[in-house]
């Protein structure tokens, strides 16, 4: 048999991702396939997970073509797709029932419950009810850290107030003290967050790496990370490596905004995350003069999502300009106000959350 783009085709059908099962063809990852002479190359993108199954692929994808008649030389590069800015990821496959990375369970083992805040859709709130969220949960007297999950557009560091992470000469480094005692890291603290993060691949998997590995945090009962908007491989790998106690939805009332929703509760469940709830943020304008109450988005949509879809209804929070000042001068609601119907909704809000932690 002559060698063809079938023939490597067909060999590619015996070679699958860690924990997928189906082939890495049926998926759709074999991008580009050249046969010059006995010479073979195969591009071969895995959406994001784990590095190591790049490793796996490559090393399965090779040995398959080598085997292969006709084949003097098989070159396969193997790349791990990027999340694109905004959070649009490349088709998520979660590799479901795939190994924790051991290292990374080994760093978090201080930390009692880790809990994602997500959502399918960016600017909806996510790291605004992240921030306010931890800062709840500390006050009623919990060791809390919050974590910046979003590497490509960090926003705690200027959120939870800034600061210098101290580092030692082991390279281990120090989350910074927020306000309320949550103990905060954000590579927005590391680096100019003005400058576009344009890592891809490996590079974003080991500075996550870092971020989780290196990262000293003592102990701490409730973990809250603020995920990039959207699917994507962040999400996953983050997911899929970090035993995740819960996921918190984010979403606004508008349909648009609720079926990204669904996006992000069918993700959390195929990676066997449990969705705590899902929070309805810009729920609602009260007029601070008359007191009208507008739902300039909608009315009760997270709500009647959550019911839907079978998960908690956490809790609305409405649209408050101070939220805005807040998030903007290091100072959450939930500090700087803390009598604001905003603020009162988020301590709602934490203690749903903790009840279930808790159980
Ligand atoms: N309830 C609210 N009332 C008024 N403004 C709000 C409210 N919630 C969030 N905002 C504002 O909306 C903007 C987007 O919020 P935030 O950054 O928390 O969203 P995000 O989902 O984390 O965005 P991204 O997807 O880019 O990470 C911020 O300026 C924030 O202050
Ligand atoms: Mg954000």
């Amino acid at each position: 048999m002559s060698l063809s783009q079938k023939s490597v085709t067909t060999a590619l059908e015996g070679v699958t991702v860690p924990g997928a099962t189906a082939s890495i063809v049926e998926s759709g990852l074999v991008r580009q396939m050249e046969i010059e002479g006995g010479t073979v190359r195969v591009l071969i993108t895995l959406p994001g997970g784990n590095p190591a199954h790049a490793d796996t692929v490559r090393a399965e994808a090779t040995r398959v073509l080598q085997e292969l008649e006709g084949v003097e030389k098989a070159l396969v590069d193997v790349r791990i797709m990027p999340v694109q800015a905004g959070g649009q990821a490349a088709p998520a496959q979660p590799q479901v029932g795939s190994q924790q990375n051991p290292a990374w369970a080994d760093r978090v083992k201080g930390i009692k419950h880790i809990v994602a805040v997500a959502s399918g859709k960016g600017g909806v709130g996510k790291s605004t009810v992240a921030a306010n969220l931890a800062l709840a949960l500390a006050r009623d007297k919990r060791a809390v850290a919050l974590l910046d999950g979003d590497i490509y557009g960090p926003s705690q560091q200027m959120m939870m107030g800034g600061g210098q992470p101290m580092a030692d000469q082991s390279g281990k480094i120090y989350p910074v003290e927020a306000p309320g005692g949550v103990k905060v890291m954000s590579l927005g603290l590391i680096i100019d967050p003005d400058q576009p993060v344009i890592w891809r691949g490996p590079l974003l998997m080991k500075a996550l790496e870092q971020f989780i590995g290196d990262v000293i945090w003592g102990d701490v009962d409730d973990m809250v990370v603020d995920l990039p908007p959207g699917t994507g491989d962040i999400a996953i790998t983050l997911c899929q490596n970090v035993p995740m106690a819960g996921a918190v939805i984010v979403t606004t009332p508008q349909d648009v905004a609720l079926i990204d929703a669904r996006k992000a509760l069918a993700m959390f469940q195929k990676m066997d995350v449990p969705v705590l709830g899902i929070v309805e943020n810009m729920s609602y304008y009260e007029c601070p003069s008359c007191g009208h109450v507008e739902h300039i988005f909608g009315d009760g949509g997270g709500e009647r999502t959550a019911e839907q879809l079978g998960v908690p209804f956490l809790g609305g929070i409405p649209i408050d300009p101070e939220i805005v000042r807040g998030g903007d001068s290091g100072k959450p609601i939930v500090a700087s106000r803390p009598d604001s119907p905003a603020a009162k909704a988020f301590v709602e809000i934490a203690r749903k959350v903790a009840a279930v932690l808790d159980q």
